[in-house]
């Protein structure tokens, strides 16, 4: 009988780094501790949507954010099955309130079944539906310290407007995925690629936009971050 191949691991989110250093670095630097193995195992059971997970090295970055800026109310948008709202909210310390918005209930109920079993389920609230209708609903105030951006792409631009209004001066705005693979050097490569179409003028936008300072973060999927003036 032949040898039937073993499966090859998926290459790190952090595309660039190859397994190896990608290892030497979780086990230098924070790696998913037993609450966080567990949900990425529950998402890895879902197949190829897994990869749209933060990676851990993103995440233990996140947390430590939060922490550092002392960052009490935060709001992500795309919370899928719960990873990166785990490690914010465990940033935001036990006063602290996470709001995520998703629309899908299935990916959702599995982020909520972890929330719980890591304690954090009192600080975090989560409202399903489209995003651009439940941030309408938001009060148009300087609410949040830290926000998060990681949901559809072509909506982007929106999502940034709106929690960017919501953000104190001094706060940080995340976006999510904005090196999409690697292909943004090379967008007129991809032409049916409506996600790096919007991914890249958003990237633009915000590289020129005077009511931020960017910080471009080479993490994960690529992070972009942008603090308020
Ligand atoms: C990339 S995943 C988020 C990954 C998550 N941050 C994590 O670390 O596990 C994107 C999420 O955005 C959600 N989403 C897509 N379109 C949306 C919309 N219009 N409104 C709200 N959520 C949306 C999807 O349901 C999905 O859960």
């Amino acid at each position: 009988m032949p040898d039937t191949p073993s499966p090859q691991p998926a290459p790190p989110k952090s595309f660039f780094l190859d397994p190896d250093l990608h290892g030497y670095i979780l086990s230098h630097g924070g790696g998913p501790d037993e609450a966080q193995q567990a949900l990425i195992a529950a998402t890895q059971a879902l197949g190829s949507v897994a990869r749209m997970q933060i990676p851990p090295e993103q995440g233990v970055f996140m947390e430590w954010l939060a922490r550092v800026m002392g960052a009490r109310r935060a709001i992500e948008v795309g919370a899928f099955t719960g990873y990166s709202a785990l490690c914010l909210a465990r940033g935001l310390g036990s006063g602290g309130r996470l709001l995520c918005l998703d629309l899908n209930e299935a990916w959702t109920r599995i982020a909520r079944t972890h929330w719980r079993r890591a304690g954090l389920a009192d600080r975090i609230t989560l409202r399903l539906g489209p995003a651009a209708a439940s941030l309408a609903t938001l009060p148009q105030e300087p609410m949040f310290d830290l926000g998060f951006i990681d949901a559809d792409k072509e909506n982007g631009r929106l999502y940034y407007e709106e929690v960017l209004a919501r953000l104190r001066p001094g706060g940080v705005l995340m976006l999510d995925n904005v090196l999409w693979g690697g292909k943004v050097v090379e967008p007129r490569q991809h032409p049916g690629d409506a996600s790096l179409q919007a991914i890249c003028e958003l990237n633009d936008f915000a590289a020129t936009d005077a009511r931020v300072q960017a910080s471009f973060l080479p993490l994960g999927d690529g992070l972009l971050l942008l603090r308020k003036r």
